[in-house]
């Protein structure tokens, strides 16, 4: 009886802009919410006009036993919390790099001026930033309502969020844009170095997830560091040859032995930033950089980013965990890209690139109906569009 609804748009909205808006806000994900994947800042002037509501393709994936099933956007699979209400009981962080700049951004002179409307709100460039941060704060409130957000940002930006929804954490440095994957490392390394000084004044402990703030966070995460006892810190791989780790999603054990240790190994991939992707840092060097890391302390692990389970391994004295893209940083293929669906147990969903919009529709769809699996089918469906921003 489930029927495809086709005026997603008209969802009622509520999504509560939290925060005051302030000239110019830029997220620092290295997928820049309104730049393509690429990481050049604007689409060619030939480009042609991406969508700027929902576009509901097939879902693939249907027939799989392991991938979920959707009937129009009802899910056939519970998916996410909902599928399972035992939560870890460990403590989570988010930690994520956000800031504002007060002049123009694009070298042109012009103050952006084109809004884009998702549901019943219009956003300015500025306020689709603050949006996307604002879903991925709602998200882990709704996944992990024990967790809390930490904004690592530039003492000088201008924002403020709500009261109780996050932490802003000032850390010192060069967030102008060229120089914000390399300030971002940067910017870990001193909070995790704070991290360690007030240990012993802080009671019980946290464990970190340091991520773009361009995802969702659809289930616990608690369970990493229950079912890895011995890993330091955890990264996301991919079979993708040129980019085998994506740098949007760290985990860190909460121990001053893990914290130590994702010190050091953030401190190795600064140099190896600095020595050799310093061209690319705009956008992709911190993922090279640490591609690098890993492939020089562990060659073994290139063979098994092929396949799609997690594995453990030692670099440069951390126990590495490394878990699959495929569960913990889903994306769906943009292009032509093979496309199996989403699997069953996927915990994180990161809306790279051209992706944003879906993030805001998603949580609308979300917020209007609490059916956290229903909005999975609505984002397979939808995942590989280039949306307007
Ligand atoms: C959004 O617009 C729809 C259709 O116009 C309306 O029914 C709904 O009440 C609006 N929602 C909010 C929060 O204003
Ligand atoms: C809850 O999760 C733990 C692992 O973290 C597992 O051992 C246990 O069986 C789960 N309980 C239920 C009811 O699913
Ligand atoms: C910050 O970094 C940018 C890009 O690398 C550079 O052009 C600029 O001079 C730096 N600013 C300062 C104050 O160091
Ligand atoms: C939807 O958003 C409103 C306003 O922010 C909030 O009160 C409500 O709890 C949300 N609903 C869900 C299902 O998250």
């Amino acid at each position: 009886m489930a029927t495809l609804r086709p005026r997603i748009r008209a969802v009622p909205l509520r999504p509560v802009l939290l925060f005051l808006l302030v000239p110019l806000i830029y997220s620092v994900s290295r997928l820049h919410p309104w730049s393509p994947e690429k990481g050049v800042c604007l689409p060619p002037p030939t480009a042609p006009k991406r969508p700027d509501h929902l576009v509901l393709g097939p879902a693939a994936g249907q027939g799989r036993h392991d991938r979920l099933q959707c009937h129009g956007l009802k899910a056939l699979n519970n998916i996410g919390i909902s599928s399972d209400r035992n939560y870890s009981g460990e403590h989570i962080s988010f930690v994520t790099v956000f800031t504002t700049y007060g002049s123009v951004p694009d070298g042109d002179g012009k103050v952006p001026s084109d809004t884009v409307t998702v549901g019943n709100h219009s956003y300015s460039k500025i306020e689709r930033s603050m949006a996307i941060l604002n879903t991925f704060t709602n998200f882990i409130k709704v996944s992990m309502p024990r967790s809390n957000v930490i904004i690592l940002t530039d003492p000088d930006s201008k924002f403020s969020v709500n009261q109780g929804s996050a932490t802003l954490m000032p850390i010192e440095g060069n967030y102008s844009r060229g120089n914000l994957m390399l300030q971002r490392i940067k910017s870990y390394i001193a909070f995790l170095e704070q991290k360690l000084v007030e240990f012993d004044r802080v009671e019980g402990f946290n464990h970190f997830v340091l991520t773009d703030s361009d995802i969702a966070v659809v289930d616990d995460l608690g369970h990493i560091f229950k079912k890895y006892p011995h890993c330091h810190l955890a990264l996301t791989f991919r079979n993708n040859k040129g980019q085998p780790l994506n740098s949007g999603f760290v985990a860190i054990r909460g121990t001053r032995d893990g914290i130590t240790k994702a010190v050091a190994f953030f401190k190795q991939v600064l140099e190896a930033y600095n020595l050799k992707y310093m061209k690319a840092s705009r956008m992709l060097g911190d993922q090279l950089a640490l591609a690098w890391v890993v492939k020089s302390h562990l060659p073994s692990a290139l063979r098994k980013f092929s396949k799609h389970e997690a594995f453990t391994g030692e670099v440069n004295g951390a126990s590495v965990l490394f878990l699959p893209c495929a569960v913990y940083n889903w994306t769906p293929p943009e292009g032509a890209g093979q496309f199996h669906g989403m699997p069953l147990d996927v915990k994180v969903v990161h809306f790279k690139g051209s992706r944003k919009r879906l993030m805001l529709e998603a949580w609308n769809f979300y917020n209007s109906t609490s059916k956290l699996s229903d909005m999975m089918c609505l984002i397979l469906r939808s995942g590989r569009t280039k949306y307007d921003f």
